[in-house]
């Protein structure tokens, strides 16, 4: 049994679950079957990711064969930029459900506070210019289709993201009807920064308080003021990127990373555990979830076997004071956007 964390809502969630961004065509199902047959019960993904049917297919076939019961999963999904607009935003949860072969979802964010424009036509083109200005691979989600011709990451000559006219606030009210209608059972939001989410708290005739607050966090980038913030409001945590994300498409033998970081393989030697395992017990320790990708076999057991150690109150400290605000994701394709949240202190 994973241990959990309780929602606004009084449901469940199991600290630790399995992420699924860039676990490819013909690794996820394999690596949903993997977690699930190894105890875990909380899956994460996202329209975006472009593998929800492979997802649903891990799911379904472990259902099936009665490994696991649906009401014992708990499936995160989260609503991509260009379904922001209220008119869109069933139409998007609908397509998810499906591809994931479900028909609730125990949690939906919205997966990040900027609206885009669905931009059809030859301008596509030139998303994937920009994808080979900037050096970064073919195979990027910046180049996924919805249909031929729409874009999922649309992009400007510069490399900005072309935004909505959509409001973070009306988008929310869009998916609180996803909960009266029964096909989500939470509703949150991802990558949002403290006056964001106040923005909805307090809007009036708000119906459900964010359940969870989404964010990139691990020792480079605590966000203690953030986390503190969430929860003093009642609005649990979960951390992506954990590891650093060392699988990201534009990462440079420059950047740091945190699983070579000196201190964490000592930390690690010291309870004969790999220094992955002490970058998730750090998260479970501050009582925050966490969504760790991997489609290997022996690292998705491995990632889930951290609650037969402690790390001390100073260890903790140790790894709190390695914060520099370093982000793996700055969204560099989203700093003109009005509601680009990375610009806030927390
Ligand atoms: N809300 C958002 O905007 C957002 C953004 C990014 C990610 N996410 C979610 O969060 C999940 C996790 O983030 P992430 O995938 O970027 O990064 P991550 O979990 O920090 O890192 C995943 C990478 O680390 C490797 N890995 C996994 N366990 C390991 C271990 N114990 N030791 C060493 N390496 C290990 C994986 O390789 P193998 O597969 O080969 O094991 C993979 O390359 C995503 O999959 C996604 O579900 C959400």
């Amino acid at each position: 049994m994973v241990p959990s964390v309780t929602l606004n809502t009084g449901a469940e969630i199991p600290i630790v679950g399995l992420g699924t961004w860039r676990a490819l065509d013909g690794q996820v199902t394999e690596a949903v079957k993997a977690a699930i047959a190894a105890g875990y019960r909380h899956i994460d993904g996202a329209f975006v990711y472009n593998n929800e049917h492979e997802v649903g297919d891990g799911i379904k076939a472990m259902i099936d064969q009665g490994v696991v019961k649906r009401e014992e999963l708990f499936i995160v999904s989260k609503l991509w930029n260009t379904f922001h607009v209220p008119s869109l935003v069933r139409g998007a949860c609908k397509k998810t459900l499906s591809d994931l072969k479900l028909d609730y979802l125990d949690l939906y964010l919205m997966h990040c506070p900027m609206g885009a424009k669905v931009w059809k036509t030859a301008a596509s083109y030139q998303t994937q210019n920009w994808c080979k200005q900037s050096k970064t691979s073919s195979n990027l989600v910046f180049s996924l289709r919805l249909q031929p011709g729409e874009e999922v990451f649309p992009l400007d000559e510069q490399g900005n993201l072309i935004p909505d006219d959509s409001n973070f606030v009306d988008t929310w009210e869009a998916m609180e009807a996803l909960v009266d209608d029964g096909l989500v059972k939470a509703i949150g939001v991802s990558n949002f920064n403290k006056d964001q989410i106040e923005a909805i708290l307090n809007q009036p005739g708000l119906k459900y308080k964010p359940a969870t607050n989404q964010i990139e966090s691990h020792p480079y980038l605590a966000q203690e003021k953030l986390i503190d913030y969430c929860h003093s409001k009642g609005i649990t945590v979960t951390a992506y990127a954990a590891m650093g994300s060392p699988g990201r498409p534009w990462v440079t033998p420059e950047d740091p990373s945190l699983l070579e970081e000196p201190m964490i393989k000592s930390i690690a030697e010291k309870y004969n555990k790999t220094p992955g395992q002490v970058l998730i017990r750090f998260h479970v320790q501050r009582n925050v979830t966490i969504i760790v990708k991997s489609v290997n076999p022996k690292r998705i057991v491995q990632n889930l076997q951290v609650f037969d150690f402690e790390l001390s109150e100073e260890e903790m400290k140790m790894l709190l004071s390695m914060n520099k605000n370093y982000r793996v994701f700055p969204m560099p394709w989203g700093t003109k956007h009005k509601d680009f949240p990375l610009n806030a202190e927390y």
